[in-house]
């Protein structure tokens, strides 16, 4: 959601800035701009569409030569996306210009503050007024950064927002307050953006910077302080991954590309995280085994995909631990006034480490004294930076706004918290452990696998686009599953798709089939619990005998269920708990395929966002 790019080195920073945006393309926008400064000047080009758009208009719009710059890409909230509305902003003499990621809560205050001074707003953006502050906070002392301290003592709300003026033309000055913002430090160049994507091509060094704080690169060096002006310090490292993650190698879209990245995702996340006696290593633990002994209850707190993995979670970990698990979408959990204290453990599951839905979550949560334990995909983000305890999914760059590899390294993740928990508390035997552990580590393969033989998914894809509506059912694990897969669908093809417990079809659900329906049924393995798999047959038939078109996602040599369906996806054999990981991968291709069929760009998916960081 808005990506965020700024420059001060030797490079042109417009090439710079504009290489940034492509590769935060996928957080998702609808509006893209730049503003460069260079000897007393401020140039400014903004658009409305794609990043095509605004380069296409960088010729008539006769920006300065400049080595110093910003560019954002926007995903409107406040006001819809215009050439107007989009990013830079201006200050009300036109020296300074600002871009923001985030929303202004108290803005309608501010702007009728700033109205009553007599300055003129020409958008509906909660960030013109930011802009407006700034510029008049800079016209005292000709200081950015200690206008920008000033402003941000006047914000409420969340924001990442960097600046820069025409008369100092080789600073960038940023800010952030429950936004992502990173530095990127290269050899006589500093880089600041959302994520390290934008700067991934020039450097793998970069600097995290903690929460309330102000950052101010120039060609010499950079500064930290915190909101009251305070100096303060942001936490190095080195990125481990390189550009070719962040491209596409060979496939059409990213999205592909993920899919088929999952068994080394897996195989990655599960790597090293076992040590010599059966437990499992966290990357970050501020919690004791005792801690973990002490607990009696675990929330799981996340959203969309990521909240279809707390979902299989919760099944894993009542079985294996026999603590109660409870599953909350992190956008009502602190609505409802959960009950928690120091013996919860909230499970805060999150790809982006940024969501704020589910950051909000987690505060609430440590207000209320309960332990956090997250799941992330993103070092360095604010979700794990405020938990007591980590596990980073070592699933790489996801670009394609559809989580996939982030869902699979999400659920071995999850399986591993599982386990140890089970085996901390003594539940489950060391060899009981071990025994899910080498199914678990055999996983990949049989992904890889599956992947090899797609192609009959993609030709019930296929023949499913004209039909413009979806339904998936499954029971216990199998009904995460059907609604990861109508997620991804419905993210997709923008057509209706919709996951159910299969037991509640006769509940209500029944009534949407029609001739010709597709159903996609997710079947447990006969070898698991035979009575669900018995339980899902019925279903099936239930919905056969109104005129749907079934296809059956069930494991390989399971010939009853392929006497029922009209069409079987075969998934290699796997133990009920671990089958997520296998039954996921065909609906993931079949919602990319039919997507593909009606034409979508299904990398970027209309109106959506991949790091959703608004609540
Ligand atoms: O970064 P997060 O895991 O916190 O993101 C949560 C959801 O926005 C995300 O899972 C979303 O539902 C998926 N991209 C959909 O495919």
């Amino acid at each position: 959601m808005c990506g965020i790019v700024g420059y001060v080195g030797q490079r042109k920073a417009v090439d710079v800035v504009l290489d940034g945006l492509r590769r935060l393309e996928y957080r998702g926008y609808d509006s893209a701009g730049v503003a460069l400064v260079a000897d007393g000047t401020l140039g400014l080009a903004k658009k409305a569409g794609k990043l095509a758009n605004l380069e296409a208009s960088l010729d008539e719009a006769g920006l300065p030569e400049s080595t110093c710059g910003i560019g954002h890409t926007r995903w409107a909230t406040h006001g819809v996306p215009s050439d107007r509305n989009a990013h830079p902003h201006l200050s009300a003499d036109g020296g300074v210009a600002l871009i923001h990621n985030g929303i202004i809560e108290n803005f309608g205050q501010l702007r009728g503050e700033l109205e009553a001074e007599g300055l003129h707003f020409v958008s509906e953006t909660d960030t013109e007024v930011a802009a407006q502050l700034l510029g008049r906070e800079y016209a005292i002392d000709g200081d950015l950064t200690e206008a920008m301290t000033r402003v941000c003592a006047r914000l409420e709300g969340a924001f990442t927002l960097l600046a820069v003026a025409a008369d100092d033309p080789d600073t960038v000055v940023g800010a952030r307050r429950n936004s992502p913002l990173v530095v990127g430090v290269g050899e006589g160049e500093y880089f600041l953006a959302s994520d390290v994507a934008a700067f991934i091509a020039y450097t793998t060094e970069a600097i995290e910077l903690g929460q309330d704080r102000i950052v101010t690169i120039t060609r010499e060096g950079l500064s930290v302080r915190d909101f009251h002006g305070n100096p303060s310090e942001g936490r190095p490292y080195s990125v481990d991954w390189d550009l070719t993650a962040a491209e596409k190698g060979g496939y059409e879209t990213f999205m592909r590309k993920e899919i088929n990245e999952q068994p080394t995702a897996v195989a990655d996340t599960l790597r090293g995280r076992i040590d010599g006696s059966g437990q499992i290593v966290l990357d970050e633990v501020r919690m004791s085994d005792q801690d973990f002994r002490d607990i009696d209850k675990v929330f799981i707190i996340a959203c969309g995909t990521s909240y279809h993995a707390g979902l299989v979670t919760k099944y894993a970990i009542e079985h294996w631990t026999r603590i109660p698990c409870e599953v909350e979408l992190a956008s009502e959990f602190r609505y409802r006034d959960p009950v928690l204290d120091r013996s919860t453990l909230v499970i805060a599951i999150s790809q982006s480490g940024e969501t704020m839905d589910t950051l909000m979550a987690l505060r609430h949560a440590k207000d209320q004294k309960a332990r956090v334990l997250s799941i992330s995909n993103t070092v360095g983000s604010t979700i794990p930076r405020e938990s007591d305890a980590v596990l980073y999914t070592r699933a790489g760059i996801e670009v394609a706004v559809a989580s996939t590899k982030a869902f699979l390294t999400q659920l071995a993740a999850c399986y591993l918290v599982g386990l140890h928990l089970a085996q901390i508390r003594g539940i489950m035997y060391a060899d009981e452990v071990k025994a899910v552990l080498d199914e678990l580590v055999a996983t990949p393969d049989k992904i890889n696998m599956l992947l090899k033989d797609m192609e009959p998914v993609r030709d019930l894809a296929r023949a499913s686009a004209e039909f413009g509506r979806v339904l998936f059912i499954g029971r216990h694990v199998g009904y995460p599953v059907a609604l990861e897969g109508a997620l991804k669908l419905k993210e997709l093809a923008y057509i209706h798709a919709e996951g159910f417990a299969a037991g509640e079809l006769k509940h209500g659900p029944i009534s949407l089939i029609e001739a010709g329906t597709p159903v996609i049924a997710i079947v447990p393995s006969p070898r698991g619990r035979s009575l669900l798999h018995d339980k899902i047959l019925s279903n099936i038939q239930e919905v056969k005998a109104r005129g749907a078109k079934v296809i059956a996602v069930c494991e390989a040599g399971d010939d009853i269920t392929g006497v029922h369906a009209d069409h079987v996806i075969e998934t290699p054999a796997s133990p009920t708990l671990l089958a997520p990981l296998l039954t996921a991968v065909p609906l993931q291709e079949f919602a990319a395929e039919l997507a593909t069929a009606l034409g979508r760009d299904i990398d970027q998916p209309r109106n959506l966002a991949k790091s959703v960081t608004v609540e």
